[in-house]
């Protein structure tokens, strides 16, 4: 399996990252960058204690760029499950300096892992949908909760173009799973649209978005996709695209 993936990998730098900054496209990101400013204030303002769930995709820097530039009341933090890619920790340390922040960074239990691991193996995440649901539930699903805990509000970088699992995203929502409001105020952005955003602003972003990589999630079950393929297409190639969630968002 692994050598499929680096099979995959392309070499030559992405097209859709670097959109063609026409006047309509300004026009439409600065608009939506102007609601999206407004909404995070009046959340803030509204829902003290409100939270912003960062993985550092071209999503997330959209949304920290905004946040931090603003200093917003709005803390950052990231799930770690110490799977993640290197180019996701060199931007982590470069988001750190380019914004001079510290970023609240939570990790997954050390036994549960050691248990996990001595159970089944270091990449048993391969093996059946049940390993690597409890995979992602040790390393991201209860890290999660402990993140937002005490929190009125979290918000997210999701948009619903990205899967048929996120079509009828809302902007705001109740989630059920963790008791408190959530945010994806990115949910009508277009792809095209927050790249123009991170160009316009010079917002630092992953790598790995230069070799194919639209959606970073754990390096070993994220690989590149092909051309016309769909932008998650590359989480968990091997599931079913209708259930290809990691628990971070579910609904009651
Ligand atoms: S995932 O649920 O399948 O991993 P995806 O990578 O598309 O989701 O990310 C969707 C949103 O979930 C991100 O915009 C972010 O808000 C949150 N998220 C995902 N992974 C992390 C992470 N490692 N740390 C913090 N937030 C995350
Ligand atoms: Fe584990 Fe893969 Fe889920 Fe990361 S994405 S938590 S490595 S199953």
């Amino acid at each position: 399996m692994v050598n499929e993936v680096s099979m995959l990998k392309p070499t030559t730098t992405n097209p859709a990252i670097n959109p063609v900054l026409t006047e309509a496209l300004t026009a439409s990101v600065n608009s939506k960058t102007t609601s999206l400013l407004a909404l995070l204030k009046s959340a803030s303002r509204e829902l003290s204690h409100i939270t912003f769930a960062n993985s550092f995709g071209a999503e997330d820097m959209v949304l920290s760029d905004i946040i931090l530039k603003n200093k917003l009341a709005i803390e950052i933090f990231s799930l770690d499950t110490g799977r993640l890619p290197t180019e996701t920790y060199d931007l982590i340390a470069l988001v750190e300096s380019h914004y001079q922040t510290k970023l609240n960074v939570y990790f997954p239990k050390n036994g549960t892992v050691e248990f996990y691991v001595k159970n089944n193996g270091i990449n048993a995440f391969y093996e059946s949908i049940e390993l690597r649901k409890s995979c992602c539930f040790m390393r991201k699903v209860e890290p999660l909760q402990r993140a937002l805990a005490g929190k009125n509000a979290w918000i997210t970088g999701m948009r619903a173009a990205q899967a048929t699992t996120r079509a009828s995203l809302p902007t705001r929502e109740f989630d059920d799973a963790n008791q408190l409001e959530k945010f994806n105020p990115l949910s009508d952005w277009t792809e095209q649209e927050v790249w123009a955003y991170i160009r316009m602003h010079d917002v630092p972003y992953n790598k790995l978005h230069e070799q194919f990589y639209p959606s970073i999630g754990c390096a070993p079950c994220t690989r590149a996709i092909a051309m016309g393929e769909d932008v998650r297409a590359g989480r968990w190639w091997w599931e079913d695209p209708l259930n290809k969630e990691c628990g971070l968002h579910v609904k009651n």
